[in-house]
């Protein structure tokens, strides 16, 4: 087998990720970096992190693809804001501390777990009397030490009104171009973690809502199935899943009802 085949079914073994034959020399491109740092070949590199654990997050950093954007497909937050928010605060209106909790499983760089902070802060009026917690993972540590870090220049930051900029952003540089840090009311909000889909997870859920955005489109049919059944058992009655709108859910059992376009109601 070449060496290059043994990285992707490693790819697919640890994380789903389903490169198929077109991929080989993407493979190749987004490992050189790595070969030359590390003063081997491909062949060499392919048995090291065969046996490796620690190349494995490296490999899989550099294998996924973090593309992402604020307000990156707008309905769904439109739809979270006009009827998944009022829907909640009318239910538990006589609650104390009503707790949400929200999962967004593929946050990449954190556009879209802050997207989602920066609705709720903009649609809940009393947000001090909930007890709110976004949680944001990703496999890829790269994706993810950005994401933290909420630091956007203003070409990824075109998307948001001024009003959204206000809530959301703070200037963090004043250089050309400006760049922006997300805002301490929106840090309070989000949780950010290391999680593989394919692995066990920690939490218990359940979950109002789970974006689940962009990422089962590179897996295959099987994995998503799978995927899709371990997320419903985690949304709680109502609680609303989001998926990319290429990633219908026409071939899958899932039992929900779709609601507008890649959202369906458990
Ligand atoms: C194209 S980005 C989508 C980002 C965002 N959800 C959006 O829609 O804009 C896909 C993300 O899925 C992550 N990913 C791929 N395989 C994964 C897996 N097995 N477990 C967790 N995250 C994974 C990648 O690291 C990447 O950040």
């Amino acid at each position: 087998m070449s060496p290059t085949q043994t990285i992707m079914d490693l790819a697919y073994d640890l994380a789903g990720i389903a490169l198929g034959q077109g991929k080989q020399a993407m493979v190749e491109a987004r490992l050189g970096k790595r070969l030359r740092q590390l003063g081997c070949d491909l062949r060499d590199y392919a048995q090291r992190v065969t046996k490796d654990p620690a190349e494995q997050v490296v490999m899989l950093d550099l294998l996924t693809t973090n593309h992402t954007a604020w307000l990156r497909e707008p309905a769904h937050f439109d739809d979270l804001e006009r009827r998944v928010l009022p829907a909640l605060v009318a239910k538990r209106a006589k609650e104390p501390h009503p707790k949400l909790r929200i999962w967004c499983a593929a946050a990449a760089t954190g556009e879209e777990p802050w997207t989602i902070a920066m609705t709720l802060v903009r649609s809940l009026p009393d947000l001090e009397r909930w007890d709110v917690a976004v949680l944001a993972t990703d496999i890829s540590t790269r994706a993810l030490t950005r994401a933290e870090a909420g630091l956007y220049s203003e070409d990824r930051v075109s998307a948001l009104s001024a009003q959204d900029r206000q809530i959301a952003l703070t200037v963090a540089e004043r250089t050309v171009p400006k760049v922006y840090s997300v805002a301490p009311g929106l840090r309070r909000l989000v949780h950010f973690a290391r999680l593989n889909l394919m692995e066990d997870w920690p939490m218990r859920g359940p979950f109002e809502v789970i974006f689940c955005r962009n990422v089962m489109i590179y897996f295959d049919r099987d994995t998503q199935q799978r995927l899709v059944t371990r997320m419903i058992s985690l949304l709680a009655p109502g609680g609303t899943l989001y998926v990319g709108h290429a990633e219908s859910l026409s071939s899958i059992t899932h039992g929900l009802t779709p609601i507008i376009p890649a959202a369906y109601v458990r």
